[in-house]
């Protein structure tokens, strides 16, 4: 794992360690940016800032930079009812990808903090196959049917388990290249 990884991996499992991520608003673009900054802060100068600049990934285009600002306030608004509703407004985030780098990882924990406090659940990342996972996200802007069934057989109610949070982080640093740690 690069240094800048190894330290946002700490500076991630530090925001639950510490309480930090309560503080956190949960579904909003300011929230995401939250949590971009804690993961980034110091590591690289654009931490918690929306991107300027186009960015695609395996041949499939991100929000244009012009017009990311409305497209984030439009996905904000997007209910959280049900499951459905926060699978929907997680898949529309990805497809915006605000920041130049660290999206996966910033979006993921957005997601399960909107998942905690409208259903009391979050995602088990360790129980989420990497390329199943990777697979269903690239599906994902044409149909989410395959991300809602991953993510929706793999929810659990544990969600203050500091072992279950703990991996997760390690699984959602090891979905984006980076060494899975042995143990512990
Ligand atoms: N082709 C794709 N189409 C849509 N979504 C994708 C695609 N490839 C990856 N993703 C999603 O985007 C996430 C992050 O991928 P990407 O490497 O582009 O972002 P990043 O900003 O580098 O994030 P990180 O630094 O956390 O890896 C993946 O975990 C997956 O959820
Ligand atoms: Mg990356």
């Amino acid at each position: 794992m690069h240094e800048i990884d190894a330290k946002s991996l700490k500076k991630a499992k530090n925001l639950f360690e510490s309480g930090d991520i309560d503080k956190i608003e949960a579904g909003t673009v300011r929230g995401l940016q939250q949590i971009h900054e804690y993961l980034f802060g110091g590591l690289y100068d654009f931490a918690g800032e929306i991107r300027d600049k186009n960015i695609s990934k395996g041949g499939f285009a991100f929000a244009n930079s012009l017009y990311l600002t409305e497209v984030l306030a439009k996905i904000e608004q997007m209910p959280e009812a049900t499951f459905d509703d926060i699978v929907a407004k997680y898949v529309e985030m990805n497809i915006a990808h605000p920041f130049m780098e660290g999206n996966g990882r910033a979006t993921r924990i957005w997601l399960d903090l909107v998942l905690k406090k409208n259903l009391h659940k979050v995602v088990d990342w360790q129980k989420v196959d990497k390329e199943l996972y990777l697979q269903a996200m690239e599906r994902s802007p044409v149909n989410d049917l395959e991300i809602r069934t991953l993510l929706g057989s793999n929810l659990t109610d544990d969600v203050d388990n500091r072992k279950v949070i703990f991996k997760g982080i390690e699984q959602s640093y090891y979905y984006e290249g980076y060494d899975k740690p042995h143990s512990s």
